[in-house]
């Protein structure tokens, strides 16, 4: 990666890696493994399982069900090498302006600092401002939970309303359901990111004015969805009090912004506006005031246990060699899969309830930071870069997609997660979870031959043409690479622990793959056209201006649409 400040040999990296002799070594590595089965590594190897897993405190996270050997990860360290991860990491971590086509830093990990002193240093310490909005934090928290925090009628608040989308909703949705088990037992949580009315009408139906908290979440503060939810509720709080506007959000909304000229302009006053910074990019944001749905709910003392999971893999990021970087071997495993074995996508599964909303924040995490063909210096790659990441509930998928994973024709690398232990326990379930789960990976990797599959329909006693007739149907090429990540517990720290495993996972690829993984130029362009196209729709301007399909269908909205 090459932002302001990156060395030249950097950038001569980004420019040629599928150049470089450590790519082309892989190149010709896979030419000697490709035909190798999975259950061909195992037979080679009996201690393939224990020498494929690595463990960074309770994580432990377990290779050797992918279609790679030990060769592969030292070639492909070497390619981590020559991307030059370990500098870009550390120009990160310094406060360079990594973050090069806006020109921005990218301080994520100084928000889960939690030792005393500079961060990232003495010279640009981010520091103070941090622990100011972290003390505001605990006490508006602490008041809204212990009751202290009034309505404007003195009613204690019941329902907390996080309204926000993308990075300013997915990782509270995801830790706020993952942290069930802690919850505040008065308060009950909504996430609204729709604009669809169907999403903020039913629940506001459903609320008491008297009791509900809105935390209003968007670090630009001008997002149309985010900024169209949040008027519709401010308008709902002002027609139940009919006091003074101002008073009336003073006790029934929260502000979470870079901008809070803005939140002011709503009508907030300062003691009502939790700042961010500029510094910190939407989909690495949960750390920050972006959380405050997260204290709110679980407390703060349970935030900072997940600041101190997310800084403990931090630190093992910034130290441990590349040979055994958890991150950096997540990292190595998905370009080996997409880059060289030709997966295009690649597909979450959490055995366990409470990360239901994993995939959903992982979608944003890797393909709004990595799904990029031009790189850091302008030009276009002609390699692949992030895979199409998808995924469910992993019993959920087994009665859905699975099908496809055992038998279809695709390869789709699989990532399955569970935890040892049940926050809910009921007498017989967490065996039941984790023996289905212990066993779909079996099968992906193993899956099942004719002479298994023949010895099983013999021994039931079928006759040999039925047995002709259902083996090829009963046969599962297993092959399907996986990786496991076992947690002893989801808990706080454990939480943290796992999404900044991913968010530095997910950096060590924009710079292998030579993208900047913190702008999103795309979505940004999306909505512009949104922009123009309002006026279209409501029939104040000429449709001259759109293309012809664009036309119609604002015609077709004109005719048939309300508003
Ligand atoms: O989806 C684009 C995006 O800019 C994300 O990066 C961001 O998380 C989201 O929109 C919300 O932006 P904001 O927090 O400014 O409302």
């Amino acid at each position: 990666m090459s932002g302001t400040g990156a060395t030249t040999e950097n950038q001569q990296q980004a420019e040629c890696i599928t150049q470089s002799p450590a790519w082309k070594a892989l190149l010709k590595h896979r030419e000697t493994i490709k035909d190798r089965h999975l259950r061909d590594w195992f037979q080679a190897d009996p201690d393939r399982s224990v020498k494929l897993s690595f463990q960074v405190e309770g994580l432990r996270v377990d290779f050797s069900r992918q279609r790679l050997g030990l060769e592969t990860f030292r070639l492909l360290q070497n390619l981590a090498q020559t991307a030059g991860v370990a500098a870009c990491r550390d120009r990160m971590f310094a406060g360079a302006k990594v973050n090069s086509s806006e020109d921005r830093r990218v301080l994520h990990p100084a928000l889960r600092y939690l030792g005393p002193g500079a961060f990232p240093s003495s010279s640009l310490d981010v520091m103070p401002d941090i622990r100011e909005e972290r003390a505001r934090m605990r006490s508006f928290s602490d008041q809204v939970r212990n009751g202290k925090w009034r309505g404007f009628s003195g009613d204690t608040i019941r329902d907390v309303v996080n309204i926000g989308i993308g990075g300013s909703v997915l990782g509270p949705k995801l830790v706020v359901h993952a942290l069930a088990a802690s919850r505040h037992p008065r308060l009950r949580f909504h996430f609204v990111s729709n604009p669809d009315s169907a999403s903020l009408a039913p629940l506001l139906d459903s609320l008491d004015p008297r009791t509900t908290l809105f935390v209003l979440a968007s670090k630009s503060f001008t997002t149309r969805e985010t900024m169209l939810n949040t008027a519709s509720a401010c308008d709902w709080l002002c027609a139940a009090f009919k006091g003074q506007r101002e008073t009336v959000l003073s006790r029934h909304c929260v502000a979470v912004t870079a901008c809070p000229d803005y939140a002011r302009e709503l009508g907030l006053g300062d003691a009502n506006i939790f700042r961010i910074w500029d510094w910190v990019g939407g989909r690495y944001s949960l750390w920050s005031a972006v959380g405050i749905t997260i204290a709110l709910a679980a407390g703060m003392e349970r935030f900072e246990q997940l600041l101190s999971g997310a800084q403990e893999m931090d630190q093992h990021f910034m130290q441990a060699p590349l040979a055994g970087n958890l991150p950096v071997l997540m990292a190595l495993v998905d370009i080996w899969n997409t880059n060289f074995l030709g997966a295009q996508t690649r597909t979450i599964l959490p055995y366990c309830e409470l990360l239901r909303f994993l995939p959903a924040f992982l979608q944003q995490l890797e393909m709004e930071s990595n799904g990029k063909s031009v790189g850091t210096l302008g030009q276009c790659l002609d390699y692949r870069t992030s895979p199409v990441i998808w995924g469910q509930i992993g019993p959920e998928g087994q009665h859905a997609f699975f099908q496809l994973l055992h038998q279809g024709s695709w390869l789709v690398p699989c990532e399955i997660i569970v935890s040892a232990r049940s926050n809910f326990p009921l007498s017989g379930h967490q065996e039941s979870l984790l023996a289905n789960c212990f066993a779909q990976a079996t099968a992906l990797a193993f899956g099942r031959t004719a002479s298994e599959v023949r010895m099983d329909l013999e021994s039931a006693g079928y006759a040999d043409d039925e047995i002709a007739r259902l083996l090829p149907h009963k046969v599962l090429p297993g092959n399907q690479p996986s990786t496991m990540l076992l947690l002893p517990q989801l808990d706080p720290y454990h939480l943290g622990l796992l999404l900044a495993f991913y968010e530095h996972k997910t950096f060590t690829q924009g710079v292998i793959w030579g993208v900047n993984p913190f702008d999103q130029w795309g979505v940004e362009f999306g909505k512009q056209i949104a922009e123009c196209l309002q006026p279209a729709l409501r029939g104040e301007v000429e449709l001259d201006g759109f293309d012809q399909s664009t036309a119609e269908y604002i015609r077709w909205y004109r005719r048939y649409g309300t508003s």
